[in-house]
Parts: C-alpha cells; structure tokens; sequence
C-alpha cells in the first residue's frame, strides 16, 4: 500500500507511520520538521500545511491518507487532493459537547463546528469545534472516510506527560510489600479511559488497509481508577499505600485535575466530567481495537522513562505531593 501520513514525527502519527512500515507499505510523512525526524524507511517530505501542498506530491497517488490534522484548511487542502484514497482521519472526543453525563457523550451532540482555522495555542477550547470542522470536510470529501475518535492516548513517547507521571511516581519506590504512600485522587470508584498509542496506531493502519467506514470513539474499556492505579502499579512491580484525597480536599489545597502544574494527572472533576471517561469502546473493539493490558502499557513507559531522561512528565512534585499528604494525613 502507497499510505500518505499528513504529520509522522511526533507519538501517534511516528506510531502509525512505524506500524505501516513493519508491515512492508511504502510510507510517505508530510511534516515541518519541526517536532524531528520521521521514522527511518519512511520518505519525509518538509512542507508547511498553512501553505499549498507541495506540486509533486499532490499528483502522487496514495491508497489511503491518514491526517491527524486540526485546522479546517489543511484537511480540506488534502481532502481535496487525494479524494480516491482510503481515508482515516484521526480526531479526539473533544468533539462531543457534554462531558458530564456519566452515560458516555451524552447524546453524541457535538461542538458546532469551527470552519475557520484557529491559534490553538492562544484559544485551546477551539480545539474540539475545529476537529468537528473536519470531520465535516472529510466526510463530505471522501465519503467512504473512517474517523477515530481517541481518548486519552498513552504509552512510551507522550509528549504531554499524563500518563508518565504514574509510572514516573511509582518508580521511585522500592517494590517492597506496602512500600511508600502515594497520593490517589478523588474516588477510587471515578472511571478512568486511555488506548495505548501502539494498539491504536495498529488499528488505524488496520483501518487503512480495508474498507470499514464510520466514525469510532477509539478507547479501552473505562476502569474505576482504585483498578487502574492498580493496574499500573503492578506493571511497575511496586505496591504502594494508596491514600486516596477527595475532591472537594484536593480543591481546597489548590491541587489541580488532569495536566500541569500542581496537577494530579488523570484525575477529573466531578461531575463536571463524569462522561469523558466512560464512552462506548464496544463499536471500536468489534471493528478490532485490540487494548493490551495496562500492565503492559505501565511496564513499556517505565522501561521508556529509565531509557530517556528527558521524558516528559506533568504533575505534582515530589514536594508539594509530600506537603498534601501531610495536610492530609497528619
Ligand atoms: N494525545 C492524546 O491524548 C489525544 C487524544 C485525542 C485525540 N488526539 C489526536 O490524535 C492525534 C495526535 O497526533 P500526534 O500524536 O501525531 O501529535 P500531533 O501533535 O497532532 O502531531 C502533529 C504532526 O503533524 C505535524 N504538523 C503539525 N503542524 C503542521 C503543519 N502546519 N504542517 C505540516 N505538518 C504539521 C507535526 O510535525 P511538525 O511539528 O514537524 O510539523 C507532527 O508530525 C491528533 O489528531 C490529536 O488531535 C490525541
């Protein structure tokens, strides 16, 4: 297969483009060359999507795209372009509009779309009514299009840290019976959803190679964190004293949900996002997402995390994680 990546370079579109290419298809990865190289065996061509797409590529002919694009303009251009390939657009459940109705996507109502491209970085909300934008485009463009709607993803390369900060925390305990407290967030009943980016590159490849059309929320089945947390813990090899915090104590000590300074990642608040961790992944799982076990997912970004210094990690420290547990515990 002839398979264009419109991106390649950073961690699901370097997965993809690394899954086709160990299955022998001959792959092309459309970058800047901003965020670094493209996997070796891959051609990589440089150009900016704000701009024309490049002459000779536009009269190449691939048998499937895969965009993990968010700005209208640059789908469009490419749908434009290849409208005969086998289309897999990469978008997020950010589309949906309710994130609290503890059923999933609430009615499935999304965002109104955003056709216009935005400054992501200036207005971050746009972010879920510009991917609704294109779905839009490719569905129009190339109607036998497939979209996947990931959730949270994971695994060895995550430039955004969440999920590292686990395995991060939980390496630095010792792997002795009840070894060290560690805070736990929330409730431990709260629902947590993720898809390893590996399981989910392979099903978007797998997607390109067949002709299965529609629109998929790509996630695992939703764990109760209390499970999870578990479930990492013992990818690490470690079995920690978990000493759970509510929300309403988390807030009053200015410990912040999901990503960034002062956050506990993961965790979310309730009810306000009830919903954003329990969507369907059954659709998904018949069309053939195959989640590997969480332990495994642990156990490889641990693995990634002594490999590479540099990995990104978002959070609380070590500190300030130390100051709530004393607030906490006494
Ligand atoms: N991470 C999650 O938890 C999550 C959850 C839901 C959905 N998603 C979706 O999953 C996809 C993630 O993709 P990803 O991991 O590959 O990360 P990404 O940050 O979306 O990667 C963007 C890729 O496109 C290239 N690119 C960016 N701007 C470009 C431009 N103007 N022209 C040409 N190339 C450009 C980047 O390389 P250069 O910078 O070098 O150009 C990079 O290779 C996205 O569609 C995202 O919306 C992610």
């Amino acid at each position: 297969m002839q398979l264009l990546v419109l991106g390649g370079s950073v961690f699901l579109s370097r997965a993809v483009v690394e899954t086709a290419l160990a299955r022998g298809h001959d792959v092309v990865a459309l970058t800047r060359g901003r965020s670094g190289s493209v996997p070796a065996g891959a051609r990589h061509v440089v150009a900016d999507r704000d701009d024309p797409l490049p002459a000779d590529l536009v009269t190449g002919r691939f048998d499937a795209v895969v965009d993990v694009g968010r700005q209208p303009s640059h789908v469009r251009r490419a749908v434009r372009a290849w409208p005969d390939a086998r289309w897999v657009l990469v978008s997020t459940i950010s589309v949906y509009a309710d994130d609290a109705d503890p059923a999933g996507p609430g009615a499935g109502r999304l965002h109104e779309a955003r056709h216009d491209d935005a400054d992501l970085s200036a207005d971050p909300a746009a972010y879920g009514p510009l991917k609704v934008a294109c779905e839009e485009i490719v569905r129009a463009g190339a109607p036998d299009a497939v979209v996947v709607r990931p959730g949270l993803v994971v695994g060895p390369g995550d430039p955004s840290g969440r999920f590292t900060a686990w395995p991060a925390r939980l390496r630095r305990l010792t792997g002795a019976p009840d070894d060290g407290d560690v805070l736990a967030p929330g409730s431990p009943d709260d629902l947590v959803q993720t898809i390893d980016v590996r399981d989910l590159a392979t099903w978007i490849v797998d997607l390109a190679e067949t002709s299965v059309a529609g629109t998929f929320d790509a996630v695992a089945p939703a764990v109760p964190i209390a499970a999870y947390l578990a479930a990492v813990a013992r990818g690490c090899g470690v079995a920690p004293r978990w000493r759970w915090v509510d929300h309403d104590r988390l807030t009053a000590l200015d410990v912040r949900p999901w990503s960034g300074p002062r956050s506990v990642p993961l965790w979310l608040p309730r009810p306000a996002y009830d919903g954003m961790p329990a969507h369907d992944a059954a659709p998904a799982l018949a069309a053939g997402l195959t989640p590997r076990p969480l332990e495994d997912t642990a156990r490889d970004v641990l693995a990634w995390l002594d490999a590479d210094p540099d990995a990104p990690v978002t959070g609380l420290t070590d500190a300030e994680e130390a100051e709530v547990l004393h607030a906490v515990l006494g």
